[in-house]
């Protein structure tokens, strides 16, 4: 696991942003897989001022989302297809038939979340998977407890996740209760995954991901298995770690020729 520490929330965005052009540019048609929530939107908007100046392209790639509530409206502004939409890809020339989601209004759920895990194998895996991470260290909805190996499937939200969520509906209530979830497992195929967290709330999920004992009570803890995982931090995100100078010296001396 490689962990950047930068300085400010815009810095971390730049990293993240930098890591999906750098992949797009050599292997147009990459399998990148979205992420939804306040985390990763710095990144998508770079992006898509990086579109804008005629520097990347999307057109051939494919994006994956990495999970859906279960139980809004095909066209409820909070359903995270439509999230995505309107943050990333309505902006940049995805075609709308490239952009892939679980079918979470499908009559068999179970069978829909393992047509999700197939679909995400027929595309040729996912190239690159953008986490955030919950304030209880969830990655995609696999909340506290969830199997390290699990697949695509449907979770139940904590009420620590339905609060935080809270902020995107008018009230607490109105936070499904159920989702469709790549699992951790599903998450773990991904051949590069890059976790980005900014802010002082993250900082103690963050330590126990990255530092704390690989445990399925702090899902996020998995990506120490992964053989490319990287977590791209701002000072504050990271203000919780142990060997946050280890981690600053090793960016910092990085060779030119080794990215991300
Ligand atoms: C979003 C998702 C969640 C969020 C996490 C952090 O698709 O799967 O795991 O990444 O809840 O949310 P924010 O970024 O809003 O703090």
């Amino acid at each position: 696991m490689e962990v950047v520490i930068t300085p400010m929330a815009e810095d971390a965005a730049r990293v993240v942003a930098d890591v999906v052009a750098q992949l797009v540019d050599p292997r147009p048609h990459a399998v990148v897989g979205l992420a939804t929530g306040t985390s990763p939107l710095g990144a998508y908007r770079l992006l898509i001022a990086e579109h804008r100046a005629g520097r990347v392209s999307f057109a051939g790639c494919r994006a994956v989302l990495l999970d859906e509530y279960v139980g809004l409206p095909p066209d409820h502004p909070e359903a995270y297809r439509s999230v995505i939409r309107r943050e990333f890809a309505d902006h940049v020339d995805l075609p709308p038939d490239q952009l892939y989601g679980p079918d979470v209004w499908a009559d068999d759920l179970l069978a829909a979340c393992a047509r999700y895990d197939r679909l995400l194998a027929d595309l040729g895996g996912v190239d690159l998977q953008l986490l955030g991470i919950g304030s209880d260290g969830h990655v995609g909805f696999n909340e506290p407890g969830s199997s390290l190996r699990s697949r695509t499937r449907v979770k139940t939200l904590t009420k620590a996740t339905r609060r935080d969520n809270a902020r995107f509906f008018a009230s607490a209530e109105e936070v499904p209760r159920h989702v469709v979830t790549q699992g951790l497992g599903t998450i773990g195929d991904a051949r590069h995954v890059v976790l980005i967290a900014t802010g002082a709330a993250k900082a103690e999920p963050v330590a126990r991901a990255v530092e704390g004992p690989l445990a399925a009570v702090c899902p996020a803890s998995v990506l120490q298995l992964h053989p490319h995982a990287t977590v791209v931090l701002d000072e504050a995100a990271a203000g919780g770690l142990q060997l946050a100078d280890y981690y600053r010296e090793a960016y910092a001396g990085k060779p030119s020729w080794q990215g991300l």
